[in-house]
């Protein structure tokens, strides 16, 4: 695995400090727009742009028309996502026509893919400049480009991936951040084009992760979420004995940390030496996102999930044995290729077994290089639809008992700040997970932990009063 050196990055610090010259030219302060795609590891990275981009001088907006520099980071799981970031680039073109001096860049997962890239500098001209997940430290050098030169710079390496801890974070302010403690996946889901778009299973060192949590706490975070494609196959590459239960046993460890969450764990590899640390580490929180993406035991083994309905319904068994109160969520792919209607009322029959809080659901979306891109189906779109439907509607029962079983219970929450939807309010999470909205008080504010009892239950939210015994 390799390391990004010192040296290395001095010379983007460098390639940093002329864009600041050539950008800032005149006194002014330019300001970048950057819009995120995908899962948090990639709004991880979105902070680390951000942090590079403060560091050439760069201010931010939430404006296209008011940005000097547009950056789209992209992601490339499923094909509507990417066919969202080509329009909304595609829309820019007249937006660069009327200020020829605006930057358009793309990154992230979509265009570590060859044929993006290329797609890229074909059709869309107006785009200044590409690069994929591998380079993203060596953004300073590629701006710098991007400013001095015509054509579209384009930084798209093979390589396994690489570990960089010196690029600066800008996050945003609040109680809660995201810590990255490993890149990668090595399991190879049939389906899924991560494994190529991120490079190989590659861990932070534990030193790391613990200083940049302790500094977190300094400045005022209490909730961390830890980010891996797989979480439990942390440690694995690293030359220390260390797995991802030890790691969140001295995690836990950490004063005036209160609250850990993590995702993502793969069953095939959730030891029960992490659900029984799980267990007795009063930090981590009730909540686990476990995905399961289909429960017939044949597409199972077609995906490469390795593992069977029996034994992921046995782990669901011996989770809630230690954490009975746990908040389960899950992933669910409807529609692989081979898929038959028997095959779909398998996943209906551990929906309804396991009863999750919440589930994420996907139609599957074809990924060109993946092994199951060639395989074929065995139902029509429209077959697919109406599984699709089927399972939103059984969840939706499920949630909506969920979470009228919360009703007059009174759950500790972290104000994460004002309701969305109405100012009135504020909003925050429970240990599990769930979000409730509350009347605003005087000399409560975000970061705080109140003590709110639900009042009125939704399919998706609850709402409570603050509990005063
Ligand atoms: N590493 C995580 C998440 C990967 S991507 C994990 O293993 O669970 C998040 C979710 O997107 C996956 O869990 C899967 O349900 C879905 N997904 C991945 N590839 C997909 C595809 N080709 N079509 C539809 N959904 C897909
Ligand atoms: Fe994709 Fe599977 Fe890796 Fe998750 S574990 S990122 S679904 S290959
Ligand atoms: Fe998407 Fe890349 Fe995440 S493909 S789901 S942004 S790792």
């Amino acid at each position: 695995m390799k390391t990004v050196t010192s040296e290395e990055m001095n010379q983007q610090f460098s390639y940093a400090e002329q864009v600041k010259h050539l950008a800032c030219a005149g006194g002014k302060t330019p300001k970048a727009l950057v819009i995120t795609y995908g899962c948090q590891q990639n709004e991880n990275d979105s902070e680390r742009i951000r942090g590079m981009l403060a560091q050439m001088g760069y201010d931010f907006t939430e404006e296209k028309e008011e940005a000097d520099l547009i950056l789209y980071n992209t992601c490339a799981v499923r094909e509507g996502a990417e066919q969202r970031v080509l329009g909304n680039v595609g829309a820019l073109v007249h937006e660069k026509r009327r200020r020829p001096n605006l930057l358009i860049g793309i990154c992230g997962c979509m265009m570590q893919q060859e044929h993006m890239a290329k797609t890229i500098k074909q059709k869309y001209r107006h785009v200044s400049f590409v690069f994929g997940t591998h380079t993203l430290h060596k953004f300073p050098q590629i701006l710098w480009r991007a400013l001095s030169e015509e054509q579209t710079v384009i930084s798209v390496e093979q390589s396994d991936g690489v570990i960089c801890e010196e690029v600066p974070v800008r996050r945003e302010e609040g109680p809660k951040a995201w810590v990255s403690i490993m890149y990668g996946c090595n399991n190879f889901c049939t389906y899924c084009i991560v494994p190529y778009v991120r490079g190989r299973e590659r861990s932070r060192q534990p030193e790391k992760v613990l200083v940049e949590i302790r500094e977190l706490v300094k400045t005022g975070v209490t909730e961390i979420t830890l980010l891996g494609q797989n979480v439990n196959a942390y440690g694995k590459d690293l030359p220390e004995d260390i797995d991802f239960a030890d790691l969140l046993y001295q995690i836990n460890q950490i004063e005036g940390l209160k609250r850990i969450r993590f995702m993502t764990s793969h069953p095939k590899d959730m030891s029960q030496k992490l659900i029984d640390t799980m267990a007795v580490c009063d930090k981590v929180m009730p909540q686990l996102h476990l995905p399961f993406q289909a429960g017939s035991d044949r597409i199972l083994e077609k995906m490469n999930r390795r593992y069977t309905q029996e034994q992921y319904l046995d782990l669901v068994r011996r989770v809630r044995e230690k954490m009975p109160d746990i908040a389960l969520t899950t992933d669910i792919i409807v529609g692989f290729p081979n898929e038959t209607k028997e095959d779909f009322e398998e996943t209906i029959k551990v929906l309804k077994a396991v009863r999750f809080d919440s589930v994420f659901s996907f139609i599957y979306s074809k990924r060109q290089g993946t092994p199951a891109a060639v395989m074929e189906d065995a139902i029509s779109d429209s077959e697919k639809h109406e599984n699709f439907d089927r399972l939103l509607e059984v969840q939706n029962q499920i949630s909506r008992e969920i979470n009228d079983a919360c009703f007059g219970k009174t759950f500790e929450l972290l104000v994460e700040g004002e309701s969305k939807t109405d100012e009135n309010m504020l909003t925050g999470r429970t240990p599990g997970g769930k979000i409730v909205n509350f009347p605003k008080e005087e000399g409560i504010k975000t970061g705080d932990y109140v003590n709110v009892t639900v009042t009125k239950t939704n399919t998706w939210s609850l709402l409570g009063e603050i509990c005063r015994d």
